[in-house]
């Protein structure tokens, strides 16, 4: 009996916004595993070349390309790139995002209020649209959007982020309605609590993580390679017939 070939991703080429370290390095780690070429992505170059150098020290394919989500420049200027050196693009996963204060809502501050919109909700939304242009081209893709639990369940002092992530679902069921036509699917995964830098002043702080503990059934954080398996499933042939889903993975947070 042969292995299935459903998670293979020989030949693809797929972009990870946020690759540099965190769930996004997990991502791309795990998708060049598969056999992707993995354009790994962020504002920093320098972390961006570290991911991509491991994985092709590890027999992979990678290329590290600096690109800034919240500016629109950035943006054309990665996709320009991208057709010019690949030609097509398979796979985008949207997956660096911003929370840059934690307060109670009424103390929210406009810089911080358009910076999270910005990135997490117009960078989000351009990459779809110049990664769906791309896959149009070449028959269909996959596009996953990392959101979050506070999507659905708003964080605590979290306010804005939580309204992004809230919008980010609802962004993943229009690209996937609209796009379904042109063979490209769009799906996203809600992480809960996941042990990055990300998450480090609510991991660090006991009090903190108890409280969140007690809300988690499985009774732990999530590893960052533990959201992997859940975007190589949304990226592969295995989910053909899935498009338009928000897939939890939350230790069972909201369930
Ligand atoms: N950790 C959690 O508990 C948790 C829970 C739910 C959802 N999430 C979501 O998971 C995703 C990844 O989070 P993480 O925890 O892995 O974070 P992380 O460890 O802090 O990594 C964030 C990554 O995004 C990059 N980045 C930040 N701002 C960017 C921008 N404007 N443009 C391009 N790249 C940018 C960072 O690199 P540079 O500094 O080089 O740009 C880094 O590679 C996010 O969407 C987050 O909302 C996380």
């Amino acid at each position: 009996m042969s292995k299935t070939q459903l998670f293979d991703l020989d030949g693809k080429i797929a972009f990870v916004s946020g690759a540099s370290r965190g769930i996004g390095e997990a991502i791309a780690r795990l998708l060049a595993q598969q056999g992707a070429h993995v354009i790994v992505s962020s504002r920093k170059i320098e972390g961006c070349q570290h991911v991509a150098d491991a994985i092709i020290a590890d027999g992979g394919k990678a290329t590290a390309i600096a690109c800034h989500i919240g500016e629109m420049e950035q943006i054309d200027s990665v996709f320009a790139r991208i057709r010019e050196e690949f030609g097509r693009l398979d796979i985008l996963v949207n997956n660096a995002a911003t929370n840059p204060q934690f307060c109670n809502v009424l103390d929210t501050d406009l810089g911080a209020f358009q910076k999270t919109v910005d990135v997490n909700i117009r960078g989000y939304f351009f990459m779809s649209v110049e990664a769906g242009k791309l896959m149009r081209e070449h028959g269909g893709g996959s596009i996953i959007n990392v959101a979050s639990i506070n999507g659905v369940s708003p964080g605590v002092f979290q306010g804005i982020y939580s309204v992004t992530k809230a919008a980010v679902i609802n962004m993943t069921k229009v690209f996937a309605k609209e796009c379904a036509p042109f063979g490209i699917r769009c799906n996203a995964l809600l992480p809960g609590l996941t042990d990055t830098k990300f998450a480090s002043a609510l991991v660090s702080n006991e009090q903190i993580l108890n409280t969140a503990l007690a809300q988690i059934p499985l009774k732990r954080v999530a590893a960052p390679s533990e959201m992997a398996g859940a975007v190589l499933y949304l990226a592969s042939d295995a989910s053909s017939y899935t498009t338009g889903v928000a897939l939890n993975v939350d230790g069972g947070f909201l369930s």
